[in-house]
Order: structure tokens, then sequence, then C-alpha cells
């Protein structure tokens, strides 16, 4: 009894009831892993604030070399307690720290906004050259996406974090999108809510040719870009001074 009760508080300061656990079983380790548990957030929020570090130094080297950066912004979060355990629960694993680290990617998430889909692939490149990381997987999403039409290209990082025991690699997961995808999953998102989880098949067959909007939107901007480089570089078309 006494177990169940330190169990439900230290479930009670992160939000979660034990009957959200159904199958998990409360015995005296569990108590141990939601102490544990507590401490992950901080964890994984110091792995996203390195790299929150790192992408501003690619912009401010951007910047002063290109003139601009193609990174638009970059939004982090840490995945709610609640939601890590569902995910692990429909996974199908047990509770443990362990599994958590193993199978859920994205208690740190980045999403990352560039100007175009160009730039992405240079910034994944880049990223894939750094030792200070490890990329461990790439899910390009752009090249091929999803059936219901959702583009951005997922990478699962791991990021150095030094601690007093020593090393230890945290898991982030990082989403790199163009404005124009970014906009579409965005409103995909709150369509997919709005109805419930199950869109009418018009709705997803619109939303589906709204991404391939989105894409020849992409399209478009690219072409622009190099018309406007190719005509500076032939020197009929230059910046007004002193902007
Ligand atoms: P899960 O996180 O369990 O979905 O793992 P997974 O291996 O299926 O990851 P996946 O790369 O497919 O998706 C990870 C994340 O990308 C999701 O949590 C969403 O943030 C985003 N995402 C994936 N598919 C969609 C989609 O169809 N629409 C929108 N709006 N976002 C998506
Ligand atoms: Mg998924």
């Amino acid at each position: 009894m006494e177990e169940q009760d330190s169990t439900q508080a230290a479930l009670n300061q992160l939000q979660i009831h034990v009957k959200d656990l159904q199958k998990w079983q409360v015995d005296e380790d569990f108590a141990k892993t939601m102490e544990n548990f507590k401490a992950l957030p901080a964890l994984y929020r110091h792995a996203l604030n390195e790299l929150e570090n790192k992408i501003d130094v690619i912009k401010t080297q951007w910047q002063i070399r290109d003139g601009f950066s193609p990174i638009e912004h970059v939004k982090t979060r840490i995945k709610e307690p609640k939601s890590i355990l569902q995910k692990l629960q429909r996974k199908g694993h047990e509770l443990t720290l362990e599994n958590m680290e193993q199978h859920i990617h994205d208690i740190a998430g980045m999403r990352i906004v560039c100007a175009f889909v160009k730039d992405i692939y240079r910034l994944v490149d880049h990223l894939c050259e750094r030792e200070d990381l490890r990329v461990l997987e790439i899910k390009d999403y752009i090249a091929q996406p999803k059936p219901n039409g959702y583009q951005s290209l997922h990478i699962i990082a791991a990021i150095p974090l030094v601690l007093l025991e020593g090393t230890r690699w945290v898991k982030v997961e990082i989403q790199l999108r163009t404005l124009a995808m970014d906009f579409w999953a965005s409103m995909e998102h709150i369509l997919y809510y709005k109805f419930d989880k199950r869109l009418p098949p018009h709705v997803a067959e619109e939303l589906k040719e709204a991404a391939r909007a989105a894409d020849e939107l992409d399209q478009r901007m690219l072409r622009l870009r190099h018309e406007i480089l190719e005509l500076s570089e032939r020197g009929e078309y230059a910046e007004p001074q002193g902007q």
C-alpha cells in the first residue's frame, strides 16, 4: 500500500494516474524508475540546448558567408511524460528507462524550417559530417512523401552530453522542412484533430492535392532563386546599395 502511495506521489508530479498505466506492474522497481524518470526532461532539455547552439553557429556562419541564412526558424519541444508512456505502451514495451531511451526517439524534438529544399539537404550533409553529433537514422519524406502527402526530412541524432559520470549520448529527433511543408503539416494536424483523426475521403484527397500545391510552390521559389542568382552573376541585377 505504502509502495503504491509513493508511486502515485511520483506519478502525480508527472500528472499521470496509475489507471493510465494499465498493464504495467506497480512494484518497488517501478517507484525507482519513476524517480529516475523525473530527471529525464532536464537531460533532454540540455541536449536540445546543445543542439540549438550548434545550429545557431551554422546560422551565423551562413549569414556572414552568404549574406543571409536559409534557416528561417527553429523550434524545440520536450515530449509530455504522459505521451512517452502512451507511446511505450502502444509499441508494446515494458516501462523501463532503458526502453524509453532505446525505443522513443522523439522525447527531445527540434524542427528546423528552411527557405528552400536545397538548403535542407545542405544542412543534412553538414550534420552528417560533424564529429560532435551522430546521425543515427534519416527518413526522407521529401524524396518519398507519406501517402497522405506529408513532406519533411527526419533525422534521429545523438548529442553528447558531458555529465559528472561521463559522456552520455542523448537522442534527438530533428524535423527539417520548408515553409510550405510546415504550413501544410500544421494545417493537416489541425484538420486531423478536428475530424477526430478520421478524415472524410474527400478531405483527405484535397489535402493530398494541397500537398502537391505546396511542393509546386517550393519548386517555383527555387526556380526564382536560380534566376536571381544567374542575373546577379551576369551583372544584370544588383542589390541596391546600403540595403
Ligand atoms: P512515431 O513518432 O511513432 O510516429 O514514429 P515514426 O517512426 O512513425 O516517425 P515518423 O518519422 O513517421 O513521424 C514522426 C513525427 O513526424 C510525428 O510525431 C509528427 O510530428 C511528424 N509527422 C509524421 N507524419 C505526419 C503527418 O502525416 N502529418 C503531420 N502533420 N505530421 C507528421
Ligand atoms: Mg509516425
